[in-house]
């Protein structure tokens, strides 16, 4: 009728143009239309359209053409899905968490223990995949630990990386006191500290009524021992076997030799 009515009245024309325009047309999830179309609000009948997939989401199907017939737009038929970055890099002597590594995730870097991070820990997956670079593990390194008077140490190196061990050793007639092993550790030092070499000698006891049995002769140097009994007449009192320590004293300390006839006599006692 109305194209009958065409021929005739162009106040008709008007009318049967305004009823088969279409209004801004609506997208499925994760689209929009291409920036040419956005600034119109109303679109003539035959009227083309695009959508296009938001930043971060790619076609997954169907087209985003649809058209504007007698007011009504033909349905939309792209899908949009998110894209994904696939699996991040690898990273030696490293790992990363959980991600499922689509748009707008991110991931986290660690590195094993002995090593330090070095660059971003974390990335994010963005519309044109992983940004930013992945970062690298580093071996964590100790410089050359101190060394010790009337000793020396092995090996002998200017860089020792995570978990290498030097080995103290005193020189002949020192003791060592402390640690023989130090190992580079994640601070980057060598624990423990390194030990010392130290001169041992205890001075010959001098006791009193007592008599030597056995054991050592001057010089008395780490871990020699003498054992004593006392003169007739006399009790020894405290440990007869007495042990020369790290510290040259003797230890326990050194035993005495009480009269026997003081014993069970108050006024000596006291
Ligand atoms: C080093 O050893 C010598 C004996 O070899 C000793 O006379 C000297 O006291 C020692 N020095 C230290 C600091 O222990
Ligand atoms: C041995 O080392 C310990 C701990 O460092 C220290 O306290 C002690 O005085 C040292 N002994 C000697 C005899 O150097």
């Amino acid at each position: 009728m109305c194209v009958y009515a065409l021929l005739l009245s162009s106040l008709c024309l008007a009318t049967i143009v305004q009823a088969q325009q279409c209004s801004t047309p609506i997208g499925g999830p994760n689209m929009n239309l291409k920036d040419e179309y956005i600034i119109k609000n109303t679109f003539e009948d035959g009227a083309v359209v695009y959508f296009k997939c938001n930043v971060g989401y790619q076609p997954a199907g169907g087209s985003g053409k649809i058209t504007c017939t007698a007011g009504l737009w033909s349905p939309v038929l792209l899908e949009c899905e998110k894209k994904s970055c696939g699996a991040p890099t690898e990273v030696e002597f490293g790992q990363y968490g959980d991600t499922t590594a689509e748009f707008g995730d991110t991931v986290k870097y660690e590195c094993k223990k002995g090593y330090n991070l070095v660059g971003n820990s974390v990335l994010r997956c963005e519309d044109q995949g992983w940004a930013g670079r992945e970062p690298t593990c580093e071996v964590i390194r100790c410089v050359t630990p101190d060394g010790v008077v009337n000793g020396t140490f092995t090996p002998l190196e200017e860089i020792y990386e995570y978990n290498s061990v030097v080995k103290y050793d005193c020189n002949k007639d020192v003791v060592r006191n402390g640690s023989s092993e130090l190992v580079c550790s994640e601070d980057g030092k060598f624990h423990p500290d390194p030990p010392t070499c130290v001169w041992v000698e205890c001075r010959d006891p001098v006791i009193t009524h007592a008599v030597y049995e056995r054991g050592s002769r001057p010089p008395h140097r780490y871990k020699a021992s003498v054992t004593y009994s006392c003169e007739k007449g006399y009790n020894l009192q405290g440990s007869s076997t007495i042990t020369c320590t790290i510290d040259s004293q003797w230890s326990p300390a050194l035993p005495s030799c009480i009269s026997k006839s003081s014993i069970g006599n108050p006024s000596i006692c006291l």
